[in-house]
């Protein structure tokens, strides 16, 4: 590695370009990571840096309320491997700076199973294990291999093998213990070369039907596209950071009770407990679609918040505490962010 190589450091840059709820908050310093080799010099950068230092990928998971007074790296390294195979799997590495739907829509292309129902989502390959990405009944954790970090601390690289990022429902390590302690280089999944589809979502079975294909890693990745498209704002048109909030976690006996109430109210198993439907709840608070000034609750899912064009972080984040103690005081029931509060 070329230890001499020097990191441009921008000042006082605008963030908008750089998330997806197009905040347009300021960062003191800025700097861009696009190759491996200049990760030593990062590194050192990082070292030497006094104030936050902050990762950024594709700025689709954070809400920045404030201008932030520290260092912002993007990461942009990109790359596809295949770096292993045998009969039945392959093993696909993605930088951490490639998009996460390109990435995905390679090994569609391919025909490798097991990351087609998580199509379309925004974002990087090197965010996916932070919040173990997941959607339409599949979670990266599904086809997750391994993935190559360093210590921002030590400067060690080390390999963290699925049973060590202890991912859970959007959770993993990165989100807790080890928050802000590693940079994530690559990532690599071990994928079927004779998939198996997971269909298990009515909305695919339907979706198929209507566009009149039988299912395939391809037809279910274009199900699944379509699906995405009807439902959730298109960042490039309307400021957003995906689901807001996570959805709910109860005990049975809280879900019964709520059923009680609530007959029919939208539950699924979730191991011993049950998982509510955030998007229900705040939209049953009469939440859905309401707007004030240019922030606002998304008119087709509630549990999208979003940016009509000058909202402030703080606006937004005022909107989800409001919605928050509404759902607590109809239901009884916690909310709890899903997005990285900055
Ligand atoms: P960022 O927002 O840039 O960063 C997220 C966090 O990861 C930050 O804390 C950041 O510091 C950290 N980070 C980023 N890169 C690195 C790195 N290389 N090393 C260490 N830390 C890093 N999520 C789902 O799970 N399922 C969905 O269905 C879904 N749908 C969405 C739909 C829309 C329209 C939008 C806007 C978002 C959606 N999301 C969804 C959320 C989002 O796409 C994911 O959380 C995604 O993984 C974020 O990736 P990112 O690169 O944009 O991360
Ligand atoms: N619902 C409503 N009103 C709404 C929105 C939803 O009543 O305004 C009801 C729906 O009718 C349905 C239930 O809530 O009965 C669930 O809705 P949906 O299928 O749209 O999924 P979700 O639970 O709102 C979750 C993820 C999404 C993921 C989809 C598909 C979380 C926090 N969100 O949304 O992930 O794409 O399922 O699997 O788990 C994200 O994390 O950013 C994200 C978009």
């Amino acid at each position: 590695m070329n230890s001499t190589t020097a990191i441009n450091i921008l000042h006082n840059i605008s963030l908008r370009p750089f998330n997806t709820f197009g905040m347009d908050v300021k960062a003191k310093d800025f700097a861009e990571i696009s190759a491996e080799t200049e990760i030593p010099a990062i590194l050192r950068l990082i070292s030497r840096y006094e104030g936050p230092v902050l990762f950024l990928g594709g700025g689709s998971n954070v809400l920045f309320t404030q201008d932030f007074n520290g260092l912002v790296i993007k990461v942009s390294t990109k790359g596809i491997e295949i770096v292993d195979q045998d009969d039945e799997y392959v093993y696909v590495r993605g930088m951490a700076g490639e998009n996460w739907d390109d990435f995905v829509q390679y090994c569609v292309k391919r025909n490798y199973g097991g990351l087609e129902n998580l199509s379309l989502i925004p974002g990087n390959v090197g965010s996916s294990p932070i919040q173990n990405i997941g959607a339409y009944g599949v979670e990266i954790k599904d086809t997750f291999y391994m993935l190559d970090a360093v210590s921002l601390r030590t400067g060690e690289f080390r390999e963290f093998i699925a049973g060590e990022c202890e991912f859970g429902y959007r959770s993993s390590v990165f989100k807790h213990e080890l928050k802000g302690q590693y940079l994530i280089l690559s990532v690599t999944f071990r994928l079927k070369k004779r998939p198996v589809l997971n269909t298990s979502y009515g909305a695919i079975t339907a979706e198929l039907e209507a566009i009149g294909e039988a299912p395939s890693v391809k037809s279910v990745a274009s199900a699944i596209c379509n699906i995405r498209r009807s439902k959730l704002p298109d960042p490039l048109e309307l400021g957003n950071a995906g689901s807001f909030f996570k959805n709910p976690v109860v005990s049975q006996a809280v879900y019964l009770e709520l059923n009680s109430l609530y007959p029919g109210i939208p539950a699924y198993q979730a191991g011993d407990d049950v998982k509510l439907a955030a998007g229900w709840l705040i939209e049953q608070c009469g939440w859905k679609g309401f707007r004030e000034g240019d922030a606002g609750v998304h008119t087709r899912q509630a549990l999208v918040l979003v940016n009509y064009g000058n909202a402030s972080g703080n606006l937004v984040y005022s909107l989800a505490q409001k919605i928050i103690e509404s759902v607590k005081s109809k239901f009884g029931v916690q909310l709890e962010p899903e997005v990285n509060i900055i």
